[in-house]
């Protein structure tokens, strides 16, 4: 073993959850579970990633029980699993025994593409796409339950937790903006109330799940339609979010950045999982960046090199930023990444014309 990677191989234990290490493999949307339903490929997938000692997976986003729930969004998407249904349940099962046959752990990522997904579009082209502008109270309630359902689901079918996609402008993260989000009444004005609409699908989540299944939560400064976005200016609005979040019921943060290292405020070093882990006092996990010379959205652009950039992950990790650190398109184009990082070989580049093809 690499001596500088040794300390992300310590275990790590939340709630019912327990890690064998600290590396992560981070949601990412792949497109192929037609009808919503995952198949034999999409177990082997994330089964080659356990085998190969990725700590724990988090699923693509999975569309929760609401019709508006997903469609086409900016990637083109589509053929994205759900979490409902016997075929689909079905499914998840399958993917999840294989998983746990391999040794990993596994949680999916619910998803409500908000505003993003494009009116008229597939599974339910008739469901309007729901903005936090023009949402009725009745709206509201309904996509509450749906993903309360879903996670209920999630326990039912044997994953290790739930995780919610509350980031990069998707319906959660829509409320938690003031951009996106003009309401004034209790579902948005200052960020307190910006956060009720959050706080509330966790408490759901709580309810249906109990007290000792973990909940994941995705947070992020950027947007998909701002990468430079900030969801909160300063640190004392960072806290209020999180405060109320944690209060609600949110076990572990998945903090988005597109670069780990950048400094989350001026004056300081540390990144936005640090300062989300010391502001809520829970875990966190860091993302962007690791193992590659580009963020992510320039590397769909320009060509993209791996490297180990490992040294910079542990620092910040050791000084106590961050629990979990979680891989994007390093998971991706190699399932044995995380092997490779324990025996210090080289990483492969990222290759987007592998993108899709990729198992
Ligand atoms: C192909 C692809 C699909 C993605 N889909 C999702 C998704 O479904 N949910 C999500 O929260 N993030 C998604 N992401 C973002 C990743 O989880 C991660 O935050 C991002 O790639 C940065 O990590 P990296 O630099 O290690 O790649 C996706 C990224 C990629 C490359």
């Amino acid at each position: 073993m690499q001596q500088s990677v040794e300390p992300l191989f310590a275990s790590f234990q939340c709630k019912t959850l327990s890690l064998p290490n600290r590396f992560v493999m981070s949601p990412m949307t792949r497109n192929f579970s037609p009808g919503g339903v995952p198949g034999d490929n999409v177990a082997s997938y994330y089964t080659r990633r356990a085998q190969a000692k990725t700590g724990l997976i988090i699923t693509e986003g999975i569309g929760v029980d609401h019709p508006s729930a997903i469609g086409h969004g900016t990637m083109g998407e589509e053929n994205i699993p759900v979490l409902h249904g016997d075929a689909a349940l079905e499914g998840w099962r399958k993917v999840v025994d294989k998983v746990h046959k391999a040794g990993g752990k596994i949680i999916p990522q619910l998803w409500h593409m908000g505003g993003v997904r494009q009116e008229g579009t597939p599974p339910h082209p008739e469901a309007k796409s729901m903005r936090p502008d023009d949402m009725s109270e009745d709206e509201i309630a309904d996509i509450i339950a749906a993903f309360a359902r879903s996670a209920a689901n999630a326990k039912a079918t044997g994953f290790d937790g739930v995780a919610l996609h509350g980031g990069h402008g998707y319906l959660i993260d829509s409320f938690l903006w003031k951009e996106t989000n003009s309401r004034d009444d209790a579902w948005g004005g200052d960020i307190k109330r910006r956060t009720r609409f959050a706080c509330e699908l966790v408490k759901a989540i709580c309810a249906e799940v109990g007290p000792d299944f973990p909940i994941l939560f995705r947070l992020s400064q950027w947007k998909l339609q701002d990468y430079d976005a900030r969801l909160a200016e300063t640190p004392d609005e960072l806290a209020i979010i999180s405060a109320a979040l944690v209060e609600a019921g949110v076990d572990i943060f998945d903090v988005s950045t597109r670069v780990f290292s950048a400094p989350a405020f001026a004056g300081s070093d540390m990144g936005l999982a640090g300062w989300v882990r010391q502001l809520s006092g829970k875990p966190t996990m860091t993302v962007g960046g690791i193992g590659f010379d580009k963020e992510l959205a320039a590397s769909f652009a320009e060509p993209t090199r791996a490297i180990d950039n490992l040294e910079e992950v542990v620092r910040r990790f050791a000084a106590g930023e961050y629990d979990l650190v979680a891989l994007g398109r390093a998971l991706l184009m190699d399932p044995e990444w995380v092997l490779k990082a324990r025996a210090g070989e080289p990483f492969r580049p990222f290759d987007l014309s592998a993108y899709g093809r990729l198992d």
